[in-house]
């Protein structure tokens, strides 16, 4: 990838489900730093460790599955679904938006980029239309994420083993 980069075919490299530890080792050995770092985070992942050290490293957190996921199957894993969150869904009706915006508006209000994925049509639409956060309403959204750390994908399942030093 480097050497992509170095030849001017790629404008920039990055990686994905890059672990702290796995960043680390990397650095050292890195002559073109990744850009961005691809991994899970929402209000019930906030994965705000990894986010932090990203941004001190000039790397930049692209959120993937910011609106939960809830790929088939998920709910055995997780045990609850991002988009049925009462309070989330309280503070979306409140502000007469999608929660997919709030989920989406939360993300960019943390700084890192969000990638939603709809295979509908109207919900591409909505999920363009952006909104912004009061730092109340911010606040009431991070603390639905205080004290939840369970990652609702793990690459795991595809025969990727990225985080068992956690
Ligand atoms: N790098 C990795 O290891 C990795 C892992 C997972 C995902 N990803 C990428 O991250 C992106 C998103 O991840 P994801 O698909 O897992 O999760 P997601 O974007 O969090 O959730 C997708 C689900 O949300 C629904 N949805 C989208 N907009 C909605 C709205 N406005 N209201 C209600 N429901 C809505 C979608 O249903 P409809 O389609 O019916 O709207 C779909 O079921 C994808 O591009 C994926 O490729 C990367």
């Amino acid at each position: 990838m480097e050497k992509l980069y170095s030849a001017g075919k790629a404008k920039s490299i990055g990686v994905s489900n890059w672990s702290i530890g796995r960043l680390q080792k990397m650095l050292a050995y890195a002559t073109v730093l990744p850009a961005i770092n691809q991994i899970e985070i929402h209000p019930f992942f906030p994965n705000t460790e990894l986010v932090d050290f990203c941004f001190s490293h000039n790397i930049l957190p692209v959120a993937f599955s910011p609106l939960g996921s809830q790929l088939e199957g998920n709910f055995d894993v997780t045990r609850e679904i991002l988009m049925d969150s009462v309070p989330l869904n309280e503070l979306a009706k409140k502000k007469g938006v999608s929660l997919a915006q709030v989920l989406i508006a939360w993300g960019l209000k943390r700084r890192y980029a969000v990638l939603p994925k709809s295979a509908n049509a109207e919900r591409v639409k909505s999920n363009f239309n952006l909104i912004s956060l009061t730092d109340e309403e911010f606040e009431a959204i991070n603390q639905v994420s205080v004290g939840r750390n369970r990652r609702f994908i793990d690459p795991d399942g595809f025969g990727y083993d990225v985080w068992s030093e956690e």
